[in-house]
């Protein structure tokens, strides 16, 4: 089939477009949420070939398309006073109602139930095709089945040239995400989509209403759907998508320690660079507006990129953010990962790490012990130690294999440069331990704490969503030192003359805990 496409919209293309409706065609036109796929609602035949196009399951029932009230009436038995203040808040505009059908509705229209979906859309150019067609029109966002929904012309033309009789190109969609679904059928009033008008603004028109589980939730195998469309696998690139809770830090762990060549992240406006996969932004965190609006043509575009993986920033749910999360779990086919908060701990030796670390430990934080880590990484026969022999010379091990740390640190110490080769050979070894212990402890915790001494100089402070910093007065440190590690005065002095000044740490720390003896505060971390 030649599919007539529509790049300029005067008098005579709507007419067209109307008398082809009327007739029996198929026709993809521009709404204010996304494209539809619309055909003449009262003709069976036209619908019939809306499943064709799309391959869609004939159990789902379709929306249908007015451009004023009076065309409303025909196609239901009441309209309850609800449906009523509700046309005149959101009408026109992106809200569907559910109401009782009336015998005019053809089944196909329904999938057979005994209701019809009803919308009237703001798009200037849905409303101009909807009076010149005058009929009303059922359509269904006009995407391939399971594909995201079209959001331009493009998107259109990659899934339906060839199949239907026009596409008219109207530009970008407005909205970007399907309407919002309400059934007036049920008391109170139920949510089934989330979409463009927030459940915020039907609760001040309607009171309390109720949102369906399925919105946020898996369909349980078998159950009816109060909405048809909510059971099948939808808006999924071909690429496997999976939605990441947590921080941004949290989120960068993720991603480091799981990436592969193929991946990409779907993050918030700003935090591309920050990532180390290539990264695509949807609006900024603040803005669901604006996530809404760039969905899916993101979602269309890792597929047209090839990527293989994607991990999406969660979006948060409230306002127009319950409709980004709710495509975006369906495009996960409900794949998410939890990630916990990652505080970092540190500060100059002496301050009482340890002990804050214990504190935490019983608040409830896994605490991962990087010093542990460090003894992990040079075992014996670990890949680590056989770099650091090669490095600075195989005296550094003993007779079996096993490291003499002190060996290492006469020879690491003895320069800047060598303790820089030192750190760059353990560090990212150290790092990658954490990173797996993080997300081996993250169904079981929602906040980690990552003890290290050189945080600040290591990547894992990049993960961290906030730092600890623990100090004590001078004379304290050094009494300590010199009691734990058995050291002189001098000795002790010595340590702490290597290290960065107790200032430094201090400025950087996002919580200062002061320890210098007595009770520890951990109000500022709690
Ligand atoms: O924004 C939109 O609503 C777009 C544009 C084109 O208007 N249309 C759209 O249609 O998203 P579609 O077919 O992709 O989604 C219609 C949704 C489906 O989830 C379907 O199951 C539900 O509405 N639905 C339709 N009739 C229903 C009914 N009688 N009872 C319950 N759910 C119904
Ligand atoms: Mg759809």
């Amino acid at each position: 089939m030649n599919t007539r496409i529509y790049h300029t919209i005067d008098n005579q293309a709507i007419a067209e477009v109307g008398a082809l409706l009327r007739a029996g065609g198929l026709a993809a036109i521009p709404t204010e949420t996304v494209y539809g796929l619309a055909a003449n609602a009262l003709d069976a035949d036209a619908v019939g070939k809306i499943f064709a196009a799309k391959g869609r399951p004939q159990d789902n029932p379709l929306i249908v398309h007015i451009s004023t009230m009076e065309e409303m009436y025909p196609l239901v038995t009441a309209v309850p006073e609800q449906a009523r203040r509700l046309a005149d808040a959101f009408w026109p505009g992106p809200l569907t109602m559910i109401l009782p059908r009336s015998e005019r509705v053809p089944d196909v229209v329904s999938a057979g139930l005994p209701t019809v979906a009803i919308r009237m859309p703001s798009h200037p150019v849905a409303r101009a095709i909807i009076r010149a067609a005058g009929v009303p029109l059922a359509a269904p966002s006009a995407n391939s089945s399971g594909l995201p929904s079209p959001t331009n012309a493009k998107h259109v033309i990659d899934d339906m040239d060839g199949k239907i009789d026009a596409i008219v190109d109207g530009g970008d969609c407005d909205v970007g995400v399907e309407s919002t679904v309400i059934t007036l059928a049920s008391d109170p009033p139920r949510l089934l989509r989330p979409g463009g008008v927030t459940p915020e603004q039907l609760e001040q028109v309607l009171g309390n209403i109720e949102i369906d589980p399925a919105v946020t939730g898996r369909l349980a195998e078998g159950a009816a759907a109060a909405s048809p469309g909510m059971k099948y696998k939808h808006y999924a690139p071909r690429a496997e998508v999976t939605i990441v809770q947590g921080p941004l830090p949290s989120f960068r762990c993720y991603t480091d320690h799981v990436r592969q060549a193929g991946d990409a992240a779907l993050c918030f406006a700003g935090e591309e660079d920050y990532l180390r996969i290539p990264a695509y932004d949807y609006g900024r965190e603040d803005a669901p507006e604006t996530q809404a609006h760039k969905l899916f043509a993101r979602l269309r575009q890792m597929d047209a990129l090839q990527v293989r993986r994607v991990f999406v920033r969660c979006p948060s749910q409230s306002g127009v953010g319950l409709a980004v999360y709710n495509r975006l779990l369906r495009a996960a086919s409900f794949r998410t990962v939890h990630m916990p908060e990652i505080y970092g701990l540190t500060g100059p030796t002496g301050a009482g790490k340890t002990t804050v670390a214990a504190l935490l430990a019983q608040k409830g934080f896994h605490v991962v012990d990087c010093d542990r880590l460090a003894r992990r990484v040079t075992e014996k026969g670990s890949p680590t130690l056989q770099t650091l022999a090669a490095a600075f010379g195989a005296d550094i091990l003993l007779p079996d294999g096993t490291l003499e740390r002190k060996a290492l640190a006469r020879k690491a110490f003895a320069s800047p440069e060598n303790e820089q080769k030192l750190n760059a050979i353990t560090h990212p070894a150290i790092t990658a331990l954490a990173r797996q212990e993080i997300l081996a402890c993250r169904e079981q915790t929602s906040r980690v704490l990552v003890d290290a001494a050189l945080l600040f100089a290591s990547e894992l402070y990049d993960y961290c969503f906030k730092t600890i910093v623990v100090t004590a007065d001078p004379d304290v440190r050094q009494k300590r030192i010199m009691e734990r590690d058995h050291l002189t005065q001098d000795e002790a002095a010595a340590r702490m003359r290597a290290q960065p000044d107790a200032a430094d740490y201090e400025r950087r720390g996002d919580i200062v805990i002061r320890n210098n003896g007595g009770e520890i505060d951990l109000a500022d971390v709690l």
